[in-house]
């Protein structure tokens, strides 16, 4: 269990109401402390990306603790922050965009949108002479738990020409990338500043902002010098690859700013006579980017009466509550001997994609959300 979340007397009561569905524990403390420690951290703006977990509680305590700005990826994402944060700065960094979602993003009175290719730019047309538009930068660099490049991103020489054309149609120019989620190596971000650098250079363009993307690591043993060394590492590579007259630096961290901020409280429905556990919680509800996202199983198990189990782990595979027989954990985990049924499971730094990625797959998946402290 990671020292960062305790069972506290509060959790304990929660196990002690026998919840039936699945409880999704939000501190908003610990949040409010993760937005403060990016904003002194972080060499730059940092924005939110929305995407990670919109729920209005969350993003009415970022704002509260000064972030103003979001990165939202659809019409849907943008009703949810003006409807939460009055006056919230919005920028549109999905790239494809129907004419439908480029007209919604202009009512809500985005500021900065991305584009990867030409077609993506006409689609915008025509824009306020001015706006921000930031060309999405795609490399091959690895570092991230999976490949962000896959999908979005113009390589350096598409780059440079769709800056030379933003600069070209009046609109300012801006540079944006995403390292890929869960990235441990501040080279990553490095490598890309530098080639942003070059590839603005080439098309003889200054850039407003450089936007470092998310990607900032929360599983595993992600500590603070960590974030600081990637912190620290953006701000050299930025001085190194621009000098004086640099552009000003955003990021939009997902993960890593809301994913400590929640608990999942879920609960053993039945232990199989081969040791397999099956929760009322699964890859179909908040836990579904287990499949995707290697992480440490760093969970706790309480009995009913709200204390912790202590018998020795022993590998046991997971299942969820759905009839689906891939409705399971990718790894065993190494739960205790002595946990029985009715037994509640803490899976700490549950805040990112969970809700946001939950489906209602055979009428499960539906979270109660509640506030407790996750630190004593
Ligand atoms: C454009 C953009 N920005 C930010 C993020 C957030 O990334 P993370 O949750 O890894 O910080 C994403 C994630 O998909 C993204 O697509």
């Amino acid at each position: 269990m990671s020292s960062m979340t305790q069972i506290t007397p509060e959790i304990a009561d929660l196990v002690r109401g026998a919840p039936e569905r699945p409880l999704l524990i939000f501190d908003a403390e610990r949040l409010a402390r993760r937005a403060a420690r990016f904003q002194a951290g972080f060499p730059g703006l940092v924005t939110y990306a929305v995407k990670a977990n919109p729920l209005p509680e969350v993003l009415r305590t970022l704002a509260r603790a000064g972030v103003r700005s979001f990165d939202v990826a659809s019409p849907a994402e943008m009703e949810a922050v003006r409807a939460a944060v009055p006056g919230a700065v919005l920028h549109y960094h999905n790239p494809i965009r129907s004419p439908a979602e480029v007209e919604a993003g202009k009512a809500h009175g985005a500021v900065s949108w991305s584009v990867d290719d030409m077609a993506g730019l006409d689609r915008l047309m025509p824009m306020e002479p001015g706006t921000e538009i930031a060309v999405r930068l795609r490399l091959p660099v690895r570092g991230g738990a999976y490949d962000f490049g896959v999908k979005f991103g113009a390589d350096p020489e598409a780059a440079e020409a769709l800056l030379r054309e933003v600069a070209a149609r009046g609109l300012t120019p801006s540079l944006t990338f995403h390292p890929g989620t869960q990235c441990r190596d501040a080279e990553a971000w490095a490598v890309y500043i530098h080639e942003a650098a070059r590839v603005a250079a080439a098309a003889g363009v200054r850039l407003h902002r450089v936007n470092v993307g998310g990607g900032f690591p929360h599983w595993g043993s992600v500590d603070e010098a960590e974030l600081s060394a990637i912190f620290e590492r953006i701000g050299t590579a930025t001085r190194e690859a621009f000098g004086a007259g640099a552009p000003a630096l955003v990021c939009e961290p997902g993960r890593a700013m809301v994913a400590g901020a929640f608990a999942v409280l879920a609960r053993v429905k039945a232990l199989r006579g081969d040791g397999a556990a099956v929760l009322n919680d699964g890859i179909y509800g908040a836990l579904s980017e287990w499949r995707d996202v290697p992480r440490a199983p760093e969970v706790a198990v309480l009995g009913p009466d709200g204390e912790a189990r202590g018998g020795a782990p022993l590998a046991r595979v997971v299942y969820g509550p759905t009839c689906d027989s891939l409705d399971r954990l990718p790894q065993p985990l190494g739960l205790p001997s002595d946990m029985a049924e009715g037994d509640a499971i803490l899976f700490p730094g549950m805040g990112a994609y969970s809700v946001a990625l939950a489906t209602r797959f055979n009428g499960y998946g539906d979270l109660s959300i509640v506030r407790a402290r996750t630190l004593a």
